[in-house]
């Protein structure tokens, strides 16, 4: 089936600690999801293998059913339109709003 991002049996591990476990979630086209969970639960880890930025030890994400974000790099999954927002906003400070975007 078709899904605008599909996480399929991804876990993530940190040395000997497991961060996430086995997750799959499939998210349709023009779907909202929201992801709630405790303190370290997985969430930002979630976000960061989704935007290459952390690499799942096993499983698999398709972004748009077509882009293979595991086997993708960091600047090529922005360049698709995937990126995720930092907790500490940093700015350039000689940049206006404009050319930060
Ligand atoms: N780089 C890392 N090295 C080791 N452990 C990590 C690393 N990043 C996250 N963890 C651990 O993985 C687990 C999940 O962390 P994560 O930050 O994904 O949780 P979270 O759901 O975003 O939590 P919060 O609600 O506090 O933002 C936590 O136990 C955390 O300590
Ligand atoms: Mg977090």
């Amino acid at each position: 089936m078709a899904a605008a991002l599909l996480i399929d049996d991804v876990t993530v591990e940190f040395g000997s600690f497991r961060a996430i476990d086995a997750l799959s979630l499939a998210i349709d086209f023009g779907e909202v999801r929201a992801v709630i969970g405790p303190n370290g639960a997985g969430k930002t880890t979630m976000l960061d293998v989704v935007s290459g930025i952390t690499r799942a030890k096993q499983g698999r994400v398709v972004f748009d059913d077509a882009i293979d974000i595991t086997r993708t790099s960091e600047s090529e999954i922005a360049r698709a339109g995937v990126r995720r927002k930092f907790q500490k906003p940093s700015i350039f400070e000689g940049l206006d709003v404009r050319q930060h975007i």
